[in-house]
């Protein structure tokens, strides 16, 4: 018996084999228990005792040689079937994009409006001093928003600011008339968390200062405001108000712009909604940062950046912009 040709005539037909079989039968047909190689190994009891350490070798190298074209032919298969699986006409997964937050869009769009006007946009730090989040803007101490539970105080004179209002003594210290600015910023007031309050809501204050500016001023602004960010046929209306900056004071309704001043659950069947408080800058505001109020006079507004967001979008609770849902911001 021929060892060598049996080797040779086993490898001949594995490579034949090779090239239809898979790899995973190839390797059942010639290294299983019940396998050709196997089957040589057999013939090795028979071969005289001097010549088994020489053919043993033999056997040995062709079941290594085996094993490694079986592994080499499981390989190539497994990367010619993924090859297989790209189909190149299936539609392309389009990757998640993030979006802006409806908080900050509606701020933007309030930036707009203004930054036209030729307003420009200022900053002032959320942890402001006792003095000018309240005294400089004349809110006396014996004002109720003084009490401790209107305001997170930090450590005195510091606290949390509880409106915008201080970027306009910022604004009127550092600069000089003609003074045109608003103030857009996250404000902080220890209210229980409910569908209409969050401790910590945004607004976005106005400023105008300058020789001969009146309420007619700032009706104009706000009118055009208002058309701008709700349409043409929008009007609005002053409703006279307090506020211990400025004087006289108004507040200011917008004709409903969900329902057209019709009457709908959002304007409460009024056909108006408030949006903002506003006024005439107190004489002592001006004096209070070194400006004459007999030369310059001028106007301030503040609006709720998260009542604007819920009236334009029908958002009946104040909590969802702060909770993250994914479901809820994707709508945006
Ligand atoms: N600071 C006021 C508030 O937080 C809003 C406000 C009212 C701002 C009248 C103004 C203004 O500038 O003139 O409720």
């Amino acid at each position: 018996m021929d060892l060598d040709a049996k080797i040779a005539e086993l490898k001949a037909a594995f490579e034949k084999d090779a090239a239809t079989v898979p790899a995973e039968q190839l390797k059942s047909r010639y290294l299983g228990r019940e396998g050709r190689v196997r089957d040589l190994f057999v013939l090795l009891k028979s071969v005289p005792p001097e010549q088994k350490g020489a053919a043993g070798q033999k056997l040995n190298g062709i079941k290594a040689e085996f094993e490694r074209r079986v592994e080499e032919l499981g390989r190539t298969k497994a990367v010619a079937a993924a090859a297989g699986a790209l189909d190149l006409t299936l539609p392309g997964r389009a990757p998640e994009f993030g979006r802006r937050h409806p908080i900050y869009s509606t701020w933007d769009a309030i930036g707009r409006v203004f930054m036209k006007l030729g307003f420009d946009v200022v900053y002032g730090p959320e942890i402001e001093t006792e003095a000018n989040n309240f005294e400089a803007l004349n809110i006396p101490l014996d004002h109720p928003a003084r009490d401790g539970f209107d305001t997170f105080y930090v450590e005195p004179p510091y606290l949390v600011r509880s409106h915008t209002s201080p970027v306009q003594i910022r604004t009127l210290r550092s600069r000089k008339p003609p003074i045109r600015v608003i103030a857009p910023g996250k404000v902080f007031r220890p209210d229980k968390p409910d569908a209409g309050h969050s401790p910590m809501f945004h607004q976005v204050e106005g400023l105008l200062v300058g020789p001969g500016i009146t309420f007619a001023h700032l009706k104009g602004v706000l009118d055009l405001f208002a058309k701008s960010m709700w349409g043409p046929a929008t009007s609005i209306r002053f409703r006279p108000s307090y506020f211990p900056f400025t004087e006289p004071s108004a507040e200011v309704d917008v004709s409903c712009f969900i329902c057209g001043a019709k009457g709908c659950p959002v304007c409460k069947g009024s056909g108006w909604v408030e949006i903002l408080g506003s006024g005439m800058v107190h004489p002592r505001v001006l004096e209070n940062c070194g400006i004459d109020p007999e030369a310059n006079t001028g106007f301030a507004f503040g609006m709720g950046v998260e009542r604007i967001a819920m009236l334009k979008y029908g958002i009946p609770d104040i909590r969802r912009f702060t909770e993250n849902h994914f479901a809820f911001l994707k709508q945006f």
